[in-house]
């Protein structure tokens, strides 16, 4: 059984489980690959998340960061997630510049920069066509509509099954996004997830049957671990594990 189902009494205890399991994942991807992956979601629940990652002492040089998604935006905007990893982590610490690989979002054509993320992916992870990457850990979010990295209700990008990157529609606004087979494939997936306004469609996610089309992050099915790190206000009417 690989989905682990946590409620955690208030937002703050959900931030400090996360950042413990984030921390217990490192030694064994150090031990066997002498590197650690971690995809970023964006939004703004992790932020704490992260602030708190920056006061960790961390072997960085032997950590890589990637995002889940990213919105199509240059990255001092204000709606950029990896604006916001930086400003609460990735840029108050001694990290490596070469080991932060963000989206590219400023080619004026996310089709083409998303290739250009692929690219990239297949070249660090040395993966060939048709196979897929296994970052370490993957961090996701989800929406109150029930969507996880930018995988939105009812989009053509839920079906991608043979890229690692695509791009994904936020009513008419496009995202760089990782495909579902490409989460699917992490060692480790981590939901973190807060507040009432997302018990509708946690209810949605983990009802025995659904409509994955509605509710993306019901695709979210890993090989590797499955974590569903939820506060109280989210996870009331939720079973643990
Ligand atoms: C993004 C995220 C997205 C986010 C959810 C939850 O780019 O916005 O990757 O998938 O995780 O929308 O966002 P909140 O944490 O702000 O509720």
């Amino acid at each position: 059984m690989n989905k682990n189902i946590e409620v955690l009494a208030n937002k703050e205890e959900l931030i400090n489980r996360s950042l413990e399991l984030i921390l217990a994942q490192i030694p064994t991807a150090l031990e066997q690959r002498d590197c650690f992956t971690l995809a970023l979601s964006g939004g703004s629940t992790p932020k704490p998340l992260y602030q708190k990652l920056s006061a960790q002492k961390l072997p960085l040089e032997k950590i890589h960061i990637f995002w889940g998604d990213e919105r199509y935006v240059a990255s001092d905007h204000a709606d950029s997630n990896q604006l916001m990893a930086r400003q609460a982590w990735l840029d108050q610490v001694a990290f490596p510049p070469e080991n932060i690989h963000p989206m590219p979002t400023t080619g004026g054509d996310p089709v083409a920069d998303a290739q250009k993320y692929e690219v990239e992916l297949r070249q660090f992870f040395q993966v060939a066509p048709g196979e897929f990457p296994q970052f370490d850990v993957m961090l996701l979010g989800m929406g109150d509509d029930g969507h996880t990295a930018s995988l939105f209700p009812n989009t053509a990008v839920l079906k991608e099954d043979t890229n690692l990157v695509a791009v994904g529609d936020k009513s008419g606004e496009p995202r760089i996004t990782l495909t579902v087979p490409t989460i699917n494939h992490a060692r480790c997936v981590m939901f973190v997830v807060a507040g009432e306004n997302k018990r509708p469609a946690l209810a949605q996610v983990f009802a025995e049957t659904g409509d994955e089309m509605m509710y993306p992050s019901r695709l979210i099915q890993p090989m590797g671990e499955l974590y569903w790190l939820l506060d109280q206000a989210a996870g009331a009417e939720i079973a643990t594990t």
